[in-house]
């Protein structure tokens, strides 16, 4: 007998993103507010006693299901932290696009840690928990508290903060993809790099942008990600007319969303969306939603 569990793996959108400067590791140090949103994918994770394999099979065909697969990375990082060796089978429904900032393959990462540990009753402390998260991806702890998180470190530093009142949010994805890596790279070669060891004040003295409302947001990428690709920067502008409270890349992109007070106004916005892009409406998700609706029954 196989047992297993369903499900969600919400996207996220950045309402802020500064990037402070590349560190010694390679990394870059950041401060970002991270916002969960109801667009998601939907995994059914099985636990498949007699044989020790980890399987992943997607229903979209360009992504990959070994190793590559950070879904296939997080159940293996979870088998060598419990030492258990039960075989893991895990379906992958994808609606979130990859390359496109909204953290898909993280989400998918870190709820499956979830899964596994309902599935198998071992439940791993929050600590424990983040650790495992934090070395599959900079985005994946954030998926561990959902709603509204503010990020440090690489990204991986996450705190909860207080939920805002829920919005409309409109994604629009124009079908190519932004290389992280290359984005950071192409930002850093302008900045100075961060001493080893140097300490940056981490929040709340002196914050970097605002936390407590809804308000126009600014994400460091958009200049160089709007020059290479002046239509988002030109989509980001329509939006704002449209009425959207804030419009923004998210993470290094590609997508590009907006937020809005109304369903109407959201309508409206997305008519500017060019022919060929993909469309998520979604509404923003406070921590108590995200919890509530993981699971699906
Ligand atoms: O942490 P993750 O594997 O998602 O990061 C992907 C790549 O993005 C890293 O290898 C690094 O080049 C870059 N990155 C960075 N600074 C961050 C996060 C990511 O330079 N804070």
């Amino acid at each position: 007998m196989s047992r297993s569990v369903r499900i969600r793996a919400f996207a996220k959108i950045n309402l802020n993103l500064k990037v402070l400067g590349p560190r010694p590791d390679g990394y870059h140090e950041l401060r970002t507010v991270y916002q969960t949103i109801t667009l998601a994918d939907r995994l059914e994770v099985r636990l498949a006693p007699g044989s020790t394999a980890v399987q992943v099979e997607c229903d979209n065909p360009q992504i990959p299901s070994g190793p590559d697969n950070l879904v296939y990375r997080a159940a293996i990082a979870w088998r060598r932290a419990r030492r258990d060796r039960s075989a893991i089978q895990i379906r992958l429904a994808k609606r979130i696009p990859a390359g496109a900032g909204l953290g898909g393959g993280s989400s998918d990462a870190a709820v499956t840690l979830l899964a596994l540990e309902r599935l198998t009753g071992d439940r791993l402390d929050l600590k424990a928990r983040l650790e495992i998260a934090a070395g599959l991806g900079s985005d994946v702890p954030l998926f561990l508290l959902g709603g509204r998180v503010l990020g440090c470190g690489r990204g991986e530093e996450v705190y909860p903060l207080l939920d805002l009142p829920s919005r409309f949010c409109l994604v629009a994805f124009p079908g190519f993809s932004v290389n992280t890596r290359e984005a950071f790279r192409q930002f850093s070669s302008g900045l100075t790099p961060l001493k080893s060891g140097s300490r940056i004040g981490k929040f709340g003295a002196r914050p970097l942008f605002p936390m407590m409302e809804w308000e126009p947001a600014e994400n460091d990428f958009e200049p160089i990600v709007f020059a290479k690709w002046p239509e988002l920067a030109s989509l980001k502008r329509r939006f704002i007319q449209a009425g959207a409270e804030t419009a923004l890349l998210t993470g290094s992109g590609s997508a590009l969303y907006a937020v809005f007070d109304s369903a109407e106004q959201l309508l409206r916005a997305r008519q500017h969306i060019p022919p060929g892009w993909k469309v998520f409406r979604a509404r923003t998700l406070s921590r108590a939603g995200y919890w509530r609706q993981l699971f699906e029954s």
